[in-house]
Order: C-alpha cells, then structure tokens, then sequence
C-alpha cells in the first residue's frame, strides 16, 4: 500500500511537497533520494532510541545508494527540545562539515521532527529538510505544515520558524513499536482533526475504535490519511496561522499550559484530550457547543484510553499557574487569551468570520478551578 498527498503551497513561490503513507518506505526512499536528490550530503538526525531501532537502518540504506550521509543524535524526550540541544546539534553538523548544500533527515517523532526542522530552518541562513515521522503523533500532526521549534521554561513551542519540510515520508509500519502510551498520544490529535473539520471522520472513528487500538493496518493507514488531508486543507488555506489555522490547536491552550506546569512530563496528546474536554465544557458554558455533543466528544476520548478528568492532576497543578501560562502562550491577541471551539462535532465556531473567541478570565477561572480543586 503506498499513497502520496499533496500539500499545494504557492505563496511567493511553489512550496508544495508530497506526502507520501505506506509500509516499509525507507528502501525507497534511499532510492528515490538517489534518483532526485536534495543536497550533495544528509544530516540525518535522531533521538537515541529512533536511531537504534530505524536511524542505522537508514544510514546503511543510503549509504548502499552511493549518498553522503552522517548520522547525528540527541538524548530522546520532550525535555529535550530546548535551545541547549539546538545548539548542539548545530556545533555537529559543523564539525561534520555540513555546508549549505547539505540537507537534514529528520528521523522520529513530535520533537526530532520540531527541533531538527528549527535547525534546518536557520543553519546557514536555511537548508532543506525532510520529514519521516515514526509516532503517530507526528504522522498526523507534527510532520506536516511546518511548524518547527523548541521549548523554553516560560512555555511550548516559544521559539521557532514556520519552515516547510521538502518530502513527508509516513511508513506505518514504523508505529509496530511505538510504546502504547506514545500510539494514545496520538490519537488524541487524529480525534481532533474530526472534531474540528469532519463529522463523518469522527462516526468513523466511533465504528472503528477495536481496529484503531489492535494497531490495524488498514484501518491506521485510514486515519493518518484523513487526519493528513485535513491538516493539509487548513494549511492550504492559511499557512502562517493568520486565522483558521489556529482550529488545530482545539485543545492545546489548556493542553499546553497542562504540560508546561507539569515540566512536559505528561505526553502531549494527554495534555490535548484534558484541554479538549476543558475547552470543549468551555463551549458549553459559552452556550454554543451542546452538552450532548461534549459528552460524545468525551466518550470516544475515554473509548480510546485518553484523560478527559482532571482530577488527578488536583493538588499538583494550581489554575492560577495555569493562567499564568495561557497569557504567555502565543495565542494570546492583543492581551486577550483567545480560544478556538467547537460549534458543534465537525465544525468550529466563528465569531465575525474568525475562529479565534477571546473568553473572559472569569469564566475561564471558573471551569479551571472547578476542574482542578
Ligand atoms: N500543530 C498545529 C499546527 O501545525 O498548526
């Protein structure tokens, strides 16, 4: 099986790349580089545990190819993506002689993807980059759209580059032995993508949630296809998160304050699932998302193993720290936290034409405190 999207982006000049979903594509993909290369060199880059189970594999395929190519890792975890490691990936591709006519493999999940794309993005004034997600997470998020950067104590994400990869390569078979609670992770961003843009997508997911969870091949090359091709749509439209970019960080406001005050030791898509079921009683409360359909929301969350209750996080987390990190978070406007919503599953809501929906500090207080003490 193997499928190739497109994602079309033609501002100031043709930036669209191919992602390209199937199994066992690192063979062809040494080949396809041989047949079109990006660079006269690669930095292939990976965390130490994606380089053991797939980063030497790769080397040695492209180095069967004839292509220069010199592996780089870092120690794996979101803690890691910081400007400590940015810098010293980039001291090695120095040493290792990297010029600007060399191009990065980004080789793993959310992070590797996020910080080596920031290094691609500003290593000699910039070099291409390619993507192979190996989590799920990154498969239907993280990889596609350009978003690369690292973390810093204040919160997520705050340093960083909207720089696009050349290539997107997604080999399913890549999840067989992603940990269970990293492939959850995951999840919690594909039940986003329907929430968000497609009704259909989510009965999908309701009908097929065995399949999902036993890892079914057909059924997971279903969900990263359609969780791509809506990432792919919103990215088409708005590439520098102008305005309706933003309905893919439902969830992440809270989600990542979650984790900034947990010191990013909760997973990603678990800090998601919690700011979505906050967020989406958030709606509620606003009188536009019905309860009915927050509790469906909910139900399929819960159905496939993620958090929608914060009570274990009470007495460790204080909505005051919370709050404090919202303000700091990027989608802060004009000194107002603002909040993407769902109007309903499927769609979000707008307010004159923008989905951004500035809320009260009361009200956010109020379902942070009930939620939390
Ligand atoms: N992960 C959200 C975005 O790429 O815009």
């Amino acid at each position: 099986m193997k499928k190739t999207l497109w994602i079309r982006l033609k501002q100031y000049e043709d930036r669209s790349y191919p992602i390209v979903i199937g199994t066992l594509l690192l063979p062809s993909l040494a080949k396809e580089l041989r047949r079109r290369p990006l660079a006269h060199s690669y930095a292939l880059i990976s965390d130490s545990t994606v380089m053991r189970l797939y980063g030497k594999n790769l080397l040695s395929l492209m180095q069967e190819q004839g292509l220069r190519v010199k592996a780089i890792s870092f120690p794996a975890g979101e803690a890691n993506k910081n400007r400590r490691t940015k810098a010293r990936l980039e001291d090695r591709m120095l040493k290792l002689g990297f010029g600007r006519d060399s191009c990065i493999i980004a080789l793993g999940g959310g992070v590797t993807g996020d910080l080596a794309g920031y290094v691609a993005a500003t290593y000699q004034r910039g070099i291409p980059f390619i993507q192979i997600p190996t989590t799920l997470l990154a498969m239907v998020d993280a990889s596609v759209g350009g978003k690369t950067g690292i973390d810093l104590p204040a919160g997520k994400n705050l340093l960083g580059a909207f720089y696009q990869p050349k290539r997107v390569y997604i080999s399913l078979d890549t999840l067989d032995t992603l940990a269970e609670r990293q492939f959850l992770s995951g999840l919690a961003e594909v039940i986003k993508s329907a929430i968000i843009r497609d009704q259909a997508f989510f009965s999908y997911l309701e009908k097929n949630y065995r399949g999902i969870l036993s890892r079914d091949k057909r059924v997971l090359g279903t969900i990263v296809k359609k969780s791509c091709a809506i990432k792919a749509a919103v990215v088409e439209a708005d590439e520098y998160e102008e305005d309706l970019r933003r309905i893919l960080n439902y969830g992440h406001t809270i989600g990542h304050a979650l984790e900034a005050a947990g010191a990013y030791r909760i997973p990603h898509g678990f800090a998601v699932s919690l700011g979505m079921a906050l967020e989406g009683k958030l709606a509620c409360e606003l009188g536009f998302f019905p309860k009915a359909h927050l509790e469906r929301q909910n139900r399929l969350l819960k159905k496939l193993g993620l958090p929608v209750s914060s009570r274990g996080l009470r007495k460790k987390v204080r909505p005051e720290t919370l709050l404090d990190m919202m303000k700091s978070d990027k989608k802060v406007r004009a000194g107002r936290i603002e909040f993407v919503l769902p109007l309903r599953i499927g769609k979000m809501k707008k307010v004159r034409d923008q989905v951004g929906i500035p809320v009260p500090e009361e009200i956010l207080q109020k379902i942070l405190i009930r939620a939390l003490k």
